[in-house]
């Protein structure tokens, strides 16, 4: 089978397309053909092998990891030995970061347990454009943010995948006042998604300014926490998906100590990839979410992809698509 290989890291450029072994899947198993695939931060930084606490999982001097790729849509070829809640034909989707990536590859094996369905209507482009970031975003806002009707939200880095989706999951509970921090470029792909207000990062400093907000959603943490604190709501929350190093290490650190001093919280979201893709299920079939995508592009053109989404010129979603 036809798979994106990395060997070093380095630069996207080096990634190879090559013919390598089709996988088969072991007990509990399930061999996926790959449909659909995206680019997102995880390729980016395990291509460079930067920040360097990537290579404390993914190899120190080399990459244990063969073939990247964290999403994947597609449909099941044939299932391993006590499989139960899968056969072949089915339409699946999934985040397989923790089960070995691979999404960069025409044919990947995934335990059962990190697979959903695909529900009707959707097909594999936006399916495989969903799962890795509607989990930061629901995680971020629902788990960790509380977020309830009626309250303000903003989100920070919001012209990309968790954005894109995160303000349709806001809509879904209750919360339309929705302000979106990117550059002006990805204004209109944003308010189409559904912000209520934009603000252009590389003019304005959003903590700076005079509006309040009860839940903050993070993805490009690049302040102190306690610059953040200062346009919450009394009892507000600000919530990281990502960013900086030592940023989030703050988060962590001045959390508990923000949280006593000020009644307000910030927190860091450590994903639990595919925990809530039934609830994705049911807010597509309620027609409340629908992700924005970038492409969907070929295979051979993963290396560059990689170095377009590293330098930010993506809008929501990157998605390649496996043509058979
Ligand atoms: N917590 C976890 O367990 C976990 C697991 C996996 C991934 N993550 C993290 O989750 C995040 C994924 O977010 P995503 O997929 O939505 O990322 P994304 O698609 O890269 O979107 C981020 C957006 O932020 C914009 N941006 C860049 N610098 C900014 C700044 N200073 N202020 C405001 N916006 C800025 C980018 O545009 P421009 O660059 O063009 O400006 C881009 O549109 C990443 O940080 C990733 O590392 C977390």
């Amino acid at each position: 089978m036809k798979a994106i290989v990395l060997s070093n890291y380095g630069s996207p450029d080096q990634l190879e397309l090559k013919d390598i072994e089709k996988p088969i899947p072991k007990d509990g198993e399930v061999l996926v053909k790959v449909h659909a695939t995206t680019i997102n931060d995880w390729d980016w930084c395990l291509v460079r092998g930067s920040p360097f606490y990537i290579r404390l999982f993914c190899g120190w001097r080399k990459p244990n990891i063969r073939v990247p790729g964290v999403e994947m849509a597609g449909q099941v070829e044939t299932v391993g030995q006590n499989v139960i809640e899968f056969q072949p034909g089915d339409t699946v989707y999934s985040d397989i970061s923790e089960s070995g990536f691979g999404g960069f590859a025409e044919y990947v094996c995934v335990p059962e347990t990190a697979l959903a369905p695909m529900p009707e209507g959707m097909t594999f482009t936006e399916a495989a454009a969903i799962p890795h970031a509607a989990m930061l975003a629901i995680q971020g806002l629902i788990d960790a943010g509380q977020l309830q009707p009626g309250q303000r939200l903003l989100i920070n880095g919001a012209g990309g995948g968790v954005g894109t989706l995160g303000v349709q999951i806001a809509n879904a509970v209750g919360v339309q006042d929705v302000t979106g921090i990117d550059r002006a470029s990805k204004f209109t792909l944003m308010r189409s998604v559904g912000f209520t207000h934009t603000i252009d990062y590389t003019q304005t400093d959003f903590t700076t300014g005079q509006e309040r907000y009860d839940v903050i959603l993070d993805t490009k943490t690049n302040r102190s926490p306690f610059k953040y604190l200062s346009v919450l709501n009394p009892g507000g929350t600000y919530v990281t998906v990502g960013g900086l190093t030592p940023r989030l290490f703050q988060v962590l650190l001045f959390g508990p100590m923000i949280r006593w001093l000020t009644q307000k919280s910030v927190r860091l979201v450590s994903l639990r990839p595919n925990k809530d893709l039934a609830y994705v299920n049911e807010l597509w079939a309620a027609g409340q979410l629908k992700p924005a995508i970038d492409g969907p592009y070929s295979m051979n053109e993963v290396p560059r992809l990689i170095q377009y989404f590293g330098t930010g010129q993506h809008q929501g979603k990157v998605v390649v698509t496996h043509e058979s």
